[in-house]
């Protein structure tokens, strides 16, 4: 399954922030906790000129836990600065904002020497479409200043959003990049619904799922959707299954195999199967 997915808005938008580069001291760059590697956009040190960059786990909520220490280990040893936030409840997110002041010590301390005592430090919020940008801002800000919406793509626009300790935030639209060399990352990115389900053929999709599910996660979606031992089962036929068992069915009785995939997408996202990384570190 080759999915590739670069509409033009997102030229635009790399566009504006590399206009906008100079004017940033730090970079806060949000990545989905379930695909740590995936969602990592590799054009951003390009992107960002190399300014210093936290990377933030978002929504580690609806990851394995085990599997999320592997890869905080995994970027660590590369000098990499993470945070594991869930932007939902907000936990995690004073530990970014303590971040961002550590690593703009130098400037904040040459401020001072001029004479500019509180001169606000900013910050470049960025990261893939839907991996939580503008929860993630409303909850630091306090209060829903930033749109959020559960389309991928949703973010447009530039917009400076002042904090009160001393930071301001510039919020960018998520993008992706021009090619998924490898095409497990785009597999990935539609997995956790950062790839716009139009383009995408959500039954292949699903099935792609089940199988990794049934090799990682047995248990989970044979409690989720009654289906005792499928050991033995194709995808097609767990996905039937699942069908029949939440009773999806067409005119004439026959199994809604379509609406099937797609509640098993949704309730995979929205973490019903539990919490799910679908990355392992070094493979
Ligand atoms: P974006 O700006 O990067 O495009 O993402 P946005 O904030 O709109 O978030 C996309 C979806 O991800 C939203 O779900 C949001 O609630 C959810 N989300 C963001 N951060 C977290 C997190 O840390 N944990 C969990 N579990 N979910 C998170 P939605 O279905 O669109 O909306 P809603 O029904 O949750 O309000």
């Amino acid at each position: 399954m080759n999915i590739q997915w670069y509409p033009g808005h997102m030229t635009k938008a790399k566009r504006m922030m590399q206009e906008n580069i100079k004017l940033v001291d730090v970079i806060i760059e949000l990545i989905d906790a379930r695909v740590p590697i995936s969602s990592q956009n590799p054009d951003m040190a390009n992107i960002t000129n190399n300014k210093p960059r936290i990377i933030v786990f978002n929504k580690v909520d609806l990851a394995d836990a085990d599997k999320t220490k592997e890869f905080v280990k995994w970027y660590e040893q590369q000098g990499v600065s993470v945070v594991l936030v869930n932007s939902k409840t907000g936990k995690g997110i004073n530990q970014v904002i303590n971040k961002a002041y550590e690593l703009c010590k130098e400037k904040i301390e040459r401020n001072k020497k001029r004479g500019l005592i509180n001169k606000p430090i900013r910050a470049m919020v960025a990261g893939i479409p839907n991996v939580g940008k503008s929860t993630f801002i409303n909850k630091l800000v306090g209060k829903a200043s930033a749109k959020t919406g559960n389309k991928p793509g949703v973010t447009k626009g530039k917009q400076w959003i002042k904090l009160k300790k001393d930071m301001e935030l510039l919020d960018t639209p998520g993008i992706l990049w021009p090619k998924f060399e490898d095409q497990q990352v785009g597999i990935n990115l539609a997995l956790i619904g950062s790839i716009k389900d139009e383009i995408l053929d959500v039954g292949e999709l699903s099935l792609i799922l089940i199988e990794y599910l049934k090799e990682n996660y047995y248990a989970r979606l044979a409690d989720r959707y009654n289906l005792e031992d499928y050991s033995e089962l194709e995808p097609i036929e767990v996905l039937e299954k699942i069908a029949k068992n939440r009773n999806l069915v067409k005119s004439g009785n026959e199994l809604d195999i379509n609406k099937a995939s797609i509640i098993l997408l949704d309730e995979y996202r929205n973490g019903k199967l539990g919490k799910i990384t679908i990355e392992t570190v070094g493979l």
